[in-house]
This record gives C-alpha cells, structure tokens and sequence, in this order.
C-alpha cells in the first residue's frame, strides 16, 4: 500500500516518535509498505511520522533502486557516531518543494534494530551520512529547517502559510 506523505505543518512531525516494540509480521508489511511509499514519492529515505505513523521507524535507500543492498531498514535507531562535516542541498518529503544547505557531518555510525528485532551499526560518509541524521532527527520530531538559519526558516515558513491559504500545501 501507497501512503501519502504528511505534509509540514501536521503536528505528528514534530513530536518524538515512539519506540517499536512488536518485530512480528505487521512491522514487516509496514516497512515493505515505506518503501514503496518513499519510491513512488522518489525519496531516498522515508521515517514512519512522515506517513502519519509516530513510531521510531525509518527506511533508507540512498541508490534509488539501483543496488539492492543499499536498502536499509532501521528502527530505533541511535547516532553512536560522527565524524567530519559537510555542506549540502537538503531537502524533505514533507516539505516539497524547497531545499536547503545542511551542514551535517560526513560521516554517521547508525546503531539500530532490523525488521526482526537485531540490533547492528553501519557507518555512513556523504549522502548516507546525511540520510541517518535526517531520518533520526525525524524519529526525534525534528525537521531539517531546525538546522538552517532562523532567517531562511521565518521566509520558508511565510511561503509554506501563503501556500496552504490558497489552498497548495
Ligand atoms: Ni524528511
């Protein structure tokens, strides 16, 4: 199943999600379920609140489709990690349309559990570095334009009520 994407503005966003405690098989359809949400919105990563769902649940897939062994599925995932910084154009699902430059560090180990419940850590440089803390900043109720400055937040917010009065957000 296709969800839609909650949208900037839907307080499910920015709340701190809740911890998944049940690996069983409706987890598992629902992980299968983000993945297909996140592609056909062509995102290259997806967290649970982002589909209404206030659990500490993301998927990543930073290849689009192109390498199987690029998908990752993390649930409750902590940053244990970090290294380095680098700058780039960040944007989100849940706010189309714009983007941003982030400065996030280069490179992120993720410590999380898998679809049955086993915990691992992967280490991430560059665009998968990125991907772990805007997926974990999701879990944490926190979106991309808490790291951007106050001044370019205030006019995206502007533009974001503008849009939503007239009736396209
Ligand atoms: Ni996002």
């Amino acid at each position: 199943m296709i969800y839609p994407i909650v949208k900037y503005g839907n307080a499910v966003l920015e709340k701190p999600a809740e911890p998944v405690t049940a690996f069983d098989e409706k987890l598992k359809k629902l992980i299968a379920d983000m993945f297909d949400s996140m592609y056909e919105a062509h995102g290259v990563g997806l967290a649970a609140p982002q589909i209404g769902i206030s659990s500490r649940l993301a998927v990543v897939d930073v290849s689009f489709k192109e390498d199987p062994n690029a998908k990752l599925v993390l649930v409750n995932p902590q940053i244990v990690h970090t290294e380095g910084k680098q700058s780039g154009s960040e944007g989100c699902l849940s706010i189309p349309e714009f983007r941003e430059t982030v400065t996030r560090p280069k490179k992120v180990t993720v410590r999380a559990q898998d679809a049955e419940g086993k915990w691992f850590e992967h280490t991430g440089e560059d665009l998968l570095a990125r991907a772990f803390m805007h997926e974990t900043d999701h879990l944490n109720g926190k979106l991309y334009i808490a790291h951007i400055s106050a001044l370019k937040r205030d006019l995206m917010k502007r533009k974001i009520r503008k849009m939503a009065k007239a009736g396209e957000w």
